[in-house]
């Protein structure tokens, strides 16, 4: 196999880590960019190894990154995994292996020119960043939704498609704002803070604590929700299992070499 060598005049070689619905969407946003060279996909499911999906190949288990990175060479990566805590997790471990991480912002995402943007960022289509506005690492804006000026998104948080944060917004680290949720302006979302789908948060919300609703209401406070978000997290993980499972991967399964 060709190792184009660092210096070669070429687009960097991109790794997604994560091959679930998410990855597949990043996927999607790395091809529109035309930035990168996708090289392949990482998953710890084994049964997907040396599978397609849309045409790229699921190359192998994170844990044999530096191998893989031996065979096929990669400069870049992107965690794409929906579990704010796991996403958060790889990316610190691929940053203390030395892989950059980089940004998967789709074309027609807008983001406002003083807005500061971390690294290992989805920003999917049609979601807008507003003036002046701090995202931090391993942040997924998903698709359409809006963030307004001067707001500050945490570590490893996740705002749902659709959903709609006002100006002048604190998200906490790993929180995780519902599809089609609304925050009003000046509102402190605590960490790790879960706000339902369709929410109107009109008050602060408590670390760690689930509020649904409109207007939102706490359903489950610290204690009782670190519980909680454990269900809620396995509940997305069998979900997105099951995804996996009757999902098509392409035709043709490459033979393990
Ligand atoms: C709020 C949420 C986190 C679940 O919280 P939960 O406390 O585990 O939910 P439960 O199933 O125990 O429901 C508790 C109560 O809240 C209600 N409820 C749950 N989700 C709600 C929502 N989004 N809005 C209003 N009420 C909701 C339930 O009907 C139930 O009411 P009841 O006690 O009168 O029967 C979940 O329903 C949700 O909205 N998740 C967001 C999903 C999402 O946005 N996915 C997009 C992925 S990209």
């Amino acid at each position: 196999m060709h190792m184009p060598k660092p210096n070669e005049n070429r687009n960097s070689r991109c790794i997604i880590l994560g091959c679930g619905g998410h990855g597949r969407v990043v996927l999607d946003i790395l091809r529109t960019m035309h930035t990168y060279d996708i090289v392949g996909f990482l998953d710890s499911d084994t049964s997907l190894h040396h599978r397609r999906i849309d045409g790229v190949e699921v190359l192998g288990h994170p844990d044999e990154m530096m191998a893989i990175r031996e065979e096929h060479w990669f400069d870049c990566a992107v965690v794409a995994i929906g579990n704010n805590g796991v996403r958060r997790g790889f990316a610190d471990h691929l940053q203390a292996s030395g892989i950059e991480l980089v940004n998967a912002i789709h074309p027609s995402a807008n983001i406002a020119q003083n807005a500061s943007l971390g690294k290992n960022i989805v920003v999917a289509a049609g979601a807008l960043v507003c003036a002046h506005c701090q995202i931090g690492d391993s942040v997924i804006l998903n698709t359409g939704c809006i963030v307004d000026h001067e707001s500050l998104v945490g570590t490893a948080t996740h705002i749902c498609p659709g959903a709609r944060i006002a100006g002048r917004v604190t998200l906490e680290s790993g929180a995780f704002v519902g599809i089609g949720a609304t925050v009003i302006q000046s509102i402190h979302v605590g960490y790790e803070a879960v706000i339902g789908a369709g929410a109107v948060v009109i008050e602060d919300v408590p670390p760690m604590s689930t509020v649904a609703g409109v207007p939102a209401r706490l359903t489950h406070t610290a204690n009782a929700t670190s519980q909680k978000n454990s269900w809620l997290i396995s509940e997305l993980d069998r979900a997105e299992q099951i995804a996996r499972t009757t999902r098509q991967t392409d035709p043709t399964p490459k033979p393990v070499s």
